[in-house]
């Protein structure tokens, strides 16, 4: 076997929100493939930490009346139990707000300022006047200038896809305050990624990257490298710049170097060669598993800074996709952004890792949580193929044999089979194509079921002499369950773990030349893993339905919306309002916020693109009553035409209210 020494990480998770699934693809990912390492005999550390800066966890410490240490150092605690229970086994899990990261991040600005690639210039930005702050683009809302939608925010307009600068936005305000943001001036420092064009050109093409991650990658070389704005005013959640005091590092400057500092904090606990995995002559490997939204981060940026501050760079980034539920974006109408407690709350997290692992291939496609598919793969792969050897096996070993199995091996060949099959299996492993892996190993599976169906043990025992027959073939059966667990170890720890106590064995290493157990003591068998229970699932549906509130993380901002302009009483005569029956309510392709209703009116029908997907799910509004104002001008948008404005109240997010009660209405009827 291998000497590796091999550094693994997984994206760091912010620390304003719970972990949820989408979440999960990449941890639970990341971890079978350092378990697989492991296994393998390979020195493998796997380090993790909690991203903790910025302006959004500063804004909800601050709406929870806490300080931004008390939220992170509460979030981290959570996130930590969620990975432990779903099997995640970090060798050390940290902070970015720690003091690891803090000397790590000044050491390595300061690495790049000296060798002359930080500028610093003035540059303009909205500010709030009322909050004192300088406010990104996800803190100004008001219309789109193009189409004229509301509540948009200051990059781009989700009901016509526009995008713009938020100096262009209309009525723009303060998502914090509400305030009308002013413009100011402060100095901003930069790091100069243009420097290391030629190094990156090279670096990417030199094998660290997946096929479609080096492709994205040229076309952005090609398109040049702009200056990455690395600095952010007071007040910030974050590390001060060494030499530029009121002015923070943005939080992804520091996060991609909280993975060197877990790593160091490892070091630190556990007398480890920090230099050895970090040095720009090490010979170790250093893997990023992360999401397809963060490349530019992994694989500009980060192999830049690391370059300039005399660091080692990655060996690869390892880009995955996005998750989705039943076949669309996970939403919290429908009950599908579902928090890995909620899960953990109802079902086996084993269950989700096998069918993670069932689906996940080494490249960037999006990956597809279907609940039936999920439960009929769990129940006739796990509980149908693998445990169910083990079952049919062990009572007659436990009833006729006195739980010892044969002194004899009756099909050296088929064994051998299995134990061939290690190579291709590791291979695939290796090569993050769990989903092939999963299907070699049902292949197996299917092999020692068949072998079973075939010897028919339950005739067997009813035979008067036949039992030493019967010895060789439950002993044969579980000889090969032991080789599958073993194969599944980095999947399923837990149930892999539970058949080795079943089995007597010390924990089981990559089975290269594992022999056959032969006279061998076993245990009282213990069921495995049961069946997955439809109605869990619902339970899940349903929970995470009632968890909307809690998930949003929205600033409330239009609750401090200013009354607009006065108008008078002829402006307000000119609306046509009219109650409306929804005929049809549709999502519409690439819109996020968009439904497409069909309303009728009385005497005609409209088509009608509303921004209520976030409160109302197509079927809850198909037969209901709205409000709709009949006479504005159609305007056109990206998807179609728009004929009329439903009108709702509320503040957003699941508090969208646009059904009017029933009773003694009738579409076409006028409202005053
Ligand atoms: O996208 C995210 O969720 C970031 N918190 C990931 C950071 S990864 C690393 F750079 F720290
Ligand atoms: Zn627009």
């Amino acid at each position: 076997m291998s000497d590796r020494k091999i550094l693994v990480t997984s994206a760091l998770p912010y620390a304003n929100g719970p972990i949820h699934l989408g979440h999960l693809v990449e941890y639970i990912q990341t971890d079978i493939w350092v378990r697989f390492q492991k296994q393998r005999g390979n020195l493998c550390y796997y380090v993790c930490a909690d991203d903790t800066h910025g302006t959004p966890i500063m804004l909800r410490a601050d709406r929870e009346g806490i300080t931004p240490e008390q939220l992170i150092a509460q979030v981290g605690k959570e996130h930590l139990a969620d990975f432990t229970e779903f099997g995640v086994a970090f060798d050390n899990y940290h902070s970015t707000h720690s003091e690891e990261n803090k000397v790590f991040s000044s050491l390595i600005y300061e690495r790049l300022r000296d060798a002359g690639h930080i500028s610093s210039r003035t540059i303009t930005q909205a500010y709030d006047p009322v909050k004192n702050m300088f406010l990104s683009d996800r803190f100004i809302k008001g219309e789109c200038p193009k189409c004229g939608a509301l509540d948009q925010y200051g990059d781009s307009c989700e009901a016509c896809g526009a995008t713009y600068a938020p100096t262009e936005l209309k009525n723009a305000v303060s998502a914090i305050s509400g305030a009308k943001p002013i413009e100011k001036d402060s100095v901003h420092y930069f790091f100069d990624l243009a420097n290391f064009s030629d190094m990156l050109r090279d670096w990417t093409k030199a094998g660290h990257l997946q096929a479609e991650v080096r492709n994205k990658l040229a076309e952005w070389l090609d398109g040049g490298l702009q200056q990455w704005d690395i600095s952010r005013d007071a007040p910030y959640f974050g590390f001060e710049i060494p030499d530029a005091p009121g002015k923070y590092f943005y939080v992804w400057l520091d996060a991609p170097i909280g993975y060197m500092a877990s790593f160091k904090n490892l070091c630190d606990k556990q007398g480890l060669d920090f230099n050895e995995f970090w040095a720009k002559d090490s010979d170790a490997e250093l893997y990023h598993f992360i999401g397809k939204d963060i490349i530019y981060f992994h694989a500009l940026f980060w192999p830049a800074m690391l370059s300039g501050a005399h660091f080692r760079t990655p060996s690869a980034i390892f880009a995955h996709g996005f998750l989705t539920v039943n076949g669309e974006k996970m939403s919290k109408s429908r009950g599908t952004f579902i928090k890995a407690r909620t899960y953990l709350d109802h079902l086996n997290p084993e269950y989700l890792r096998y069918y993670f692992a069932a689906k996940i291939s080494g490249g960037v496609d999006d990956i597809d949580l279907n609940f039936e598919d999920f439960s009929q793969r769990v129940n006739s792969d796990l509980v149908g193929k693998v445990v169910n050897i083990a079952s049919r096996c062990s009572g007659f070993i436990a009833k006729r044999f006195d739980n010892r199995l044969s002194e004899n091996c009756s099909e050296p060949a088929l064994f051998q089979e299995f134990i061939d099959a290690n190579e291709q299996i590791a291979e695939l492993y290796e090569t993050r194509e769990f989903g092939k892996a999963m299907r070699e190993i049902m292949a197996l599976a299917d092999k020692a079921n068949q072998y079973i169906d075939e010897k028919k043990p339950w005739l067997i025992a009813k035979e008067e002499g036949k039992d030493k027959e019967l010895h060789d073939v439950c002993s044969m059966g579980l000889n090969l369950f032991r080789l599958l667990a073993v194969y599944l170890k980095p999947v399923l720890p837990t149930l892999s773990g539970n058949a080795e106590s079943f089995l007597n064995l010390d924990p089981q290493a990559w089975p290269v030349d594992a022999k056959p157990l032969l006279s061998h003591a076993i245990n009282e068998f213990k069921p495995l893993m049961t069946r997955v229970e439809i109605d869990k699932i619902e339970a899940i549906v349903e929970a995470s339905k009632e968890n909307l509130e809690k998930i949003s993380d929205t600033p409330i901002a239009r609750k401090f919306e200013p009354i607009a302009d006065t108008i008078d009483f002829d402006d307000f005569a000119k609306l046509d309002l009219r109650i409306a029956r929804i005929i049809k309510a549709d999502h519409v392709d690439g819109a996020d916020k968009l439904l497409q209703l069909t309303v009728d009116i009385g005497d005609e029908t409209r088509n009608i693109f509303a921004g209520i997907k976030s409160a109302y799910a197509p079927e809850d509004l198909e037969g209901k009553l709205t409000l709709v104002i009949a006479n504005l001008a159609p305007r056109k948008m990206r998807f179609g035409m728009s004929e009329g404005m439903v009108l709702a109240a509320g503040p957003g997010g699941k508090d969208i209210w646009i059904l009017s009660p029933d009773e003694g209405a009738q579409p076409g009827m006028r409202v005053k």
